[in-house]
Order: C-alpha cells, then structure tokens, then sequence
C-alpha cells in the first residue's frame, strides 16, 4: 500500500478574536510506500498527532489531496474509508484508548468482529495470543483496562493495531508511557513486523534512539517537514 500525502494545509482557529489562525502544517508533500519505516519527531503542539491522523483519513486536511493506492480519499464515501482504515491501518495513539467495559482480550478482537474476510476473523484468536505471547501479557487476557498499568495497556494498543494485518501502522508515541526495557521492545516488535512482512511503519516519538532505527527521520518544524 502508498499512501500519499500532496500540499496539505491544515489550521485551528484559536476562538480567541485578537489571534489568527495557525497553519499547522503548511505544504506538506510525503509518499509512504509499503516497505518504509519513518519516524516523525518534532516538540510537543507542532502538529505530530495532527498529521498523522490525516495520513490515517481520521481527520480530513484543509486544503491537499490524500492517496490511498493512487486513489483521492475524498472521493470515499464513509463506509468504505472506515473499512479500509479498519483492514488496511493499524492504529496506536497517543492515549491507548482500550475500551474500559472489555477486558483485554475482547479489546483486542474488537477490530476483527467486523471483517468480511472469514479467515482472517476466525483465526484471530491465535493470532492475538501469538502477538500477546511476544509482549508478554498472556497472563493478562481476562483483566480490565483498570486493572493494567500504562505500559500493559500500551502493548495491548499495539498488539491490537497488529490484529487485523495491516499493511501500514501509524504509531503516536507507541513506547512514551514504557520503561526503557519495553519501550525498547515494543519499537523492536514494530520494526520486526516492518521488515518480515513489508507493512509500512510511521512512528510518531520523542525518543532519537527509536527514531535511528527507521529509515527516514523527518522533523516537523513550523509546518513544514525537514529531513534530519
Ligand atoms: N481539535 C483541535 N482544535 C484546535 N486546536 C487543535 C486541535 N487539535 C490540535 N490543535 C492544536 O494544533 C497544534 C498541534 O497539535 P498536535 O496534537 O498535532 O501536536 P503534537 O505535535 O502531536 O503534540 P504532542 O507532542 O504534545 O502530542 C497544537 O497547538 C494544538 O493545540
Ligand atoms: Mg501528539
């Protein structure tokens, strides 16, 4: 899968009077293809989670056109961009957001009771108890989200975007709640799935030792990205 991101402007208004509107990002052009790994750093507000969320067609731009496979997603109704956000993107946010009423498991599979490819939902059993061996939480399938520390909820989040297969990952600050040890792991984890099976990996991260292990780091600074 490409996605492809051309001259995309995006802005808030402050609701204050007395200032204008900031151009978060400002022109921004950038092609991801299948087998990349990038990493997008830059200080907190520049607009990291903003970019991100319209690279994964979860926030439309003010102006710029979005490809997904050579195709402008403004033309997809809103059922087909959830499905393909739902099959082709897995999501890790900044916040987990794991449902607090299912317990880690059901959280996991939650993106699979929707598939329409029979195979892939029916094994999704196995496989979320491979991913959950990897990160070591299979002792913890039946707890809640309340009763998880930060750090086993954002494992659960990554082990969750991983369920469905995608072919690209948009990580927010997958590792920023772990200590250095599973933080480490958790990057290790993305980054293997990156190379063995070609799903493209955008990490958004403020730490420079995960950001040297992709290909590409790019810094957003006013706006605008800059190869560092
Ligand atoms: N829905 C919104 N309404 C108004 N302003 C917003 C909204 N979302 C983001 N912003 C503003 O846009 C700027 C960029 O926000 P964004 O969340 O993309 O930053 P970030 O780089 O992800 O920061 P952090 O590293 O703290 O997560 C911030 O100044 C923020 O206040
Ligand atoms: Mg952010």
């Amino acid at each position: 899968m490409i996605i492809e991101l051309e001259k995309i402007y995006k802005s808030y208004n402050n609701n204050n009077l007395n200032s204008m509107s900031r151009n978060v990002l400002e022109d921004i052009s950038l092609q991801i293809n299948s087998t990349d790994s990038i990493a997008i750093t830059g200080p907190s507000g520049c607009g990291k989670s903003t970019l991100l969320n319209i690279l994964g067609t979860l926030d439309k731009p003010d102006s710029g056109i979005v490809k997904i496979d050579n195709e402008d997603i403004s033309r997809f109704s809103e059922i087909k961009s959830a499905e393909i956000r739902n099959r082709k993107i897995g999501f890790v946010f900044q916040l987990h957001q794991l449902l607090p009423q299912l317990n880690l498991l059901e959280n996991i599979l939650l993106p699979t009771l929707v598939l329409k490819d029979n195979k892939l939902r029916d094994s999704a059993q196995s496989r979320a108890m491979d991913l959950l061996e990897i990160v070591g939480l299979t002792d913890k399938i039946k707890q809640y989200p309340g009763q998880l520390s930060g750090g086993e909820c954002q494992r659960t989040a990554v082990v969750r975007a991983l369920i469905n297969k995608p072919e690209i990952i948009l990580a927010d600050e997958p590792t920023g709640s772990l200590d250095q040890e599973s933080a480490e792991q958790i990057g290790n984890l993305l980054l293997k799935i990156n190379k063995e099976q070609s799903v493209a990996l955008v990490i958004v991260t403020h730490s420079m030792a995960l950001a040297e292990k992709m290909n590409v780091i790019y810094k957003l600074n006013k706006g605008k990205l800059e190869t560092v």
